[in-house]
């Protein structure tokens, strides 16, 4: 899969259409890119879980954020600290998510 991230400036989704604590695909089609939000926290990562490849979200897009600092992989269960996108448990090991760069600018999240 190619990992070209949007180019900075890119608008890639509307901050009030992402879920809080939750998270939100990005309207950009290039790369799978899933923005997580918990409260004044909003990041976003390749939506590819390092254990099998599959997406950090359900096809419906509903992202699970456990206690406010996880995302929870639904293909079964690793979870993934928010802030540094390190796992913090079940069978991704010692991966990490890869992040897309962004801004938040006129309630906008904007690739950086
Ligand atoms: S694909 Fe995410 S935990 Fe298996």
């Amino acid at each position: 899969m190619s990992l070209t991230l949007p180019a900075p400036g890119t608008v890639l989704k509307a901050l009030d259409a992402i879920p809080d604590p939750g998270g939100a695909p990005a309207d950009y089609d290039a790369v799978p890119i899933l923005i997580v939000r918990s409260g004044d926290l909003v990041r976003a990562w390749i939506n590819v879980c390092p254990h099998q490849g599959r997406p950090l979200c359900l096809p419906s897009g509903r992202t699970l954020v456990s206690e406010g600092r996880f995302i929870v992989c639904p293909f079964p269960g690793a979870s993934f600290d928010l802030e540094p996108g390190a796992c913090a448990g079940g069978p991704a090991g010692k991966s990490a998510l890869k992040p897309a760069p962004i801004r938040i600018e006129n309630g906008q999240v904007i690739a950086a």
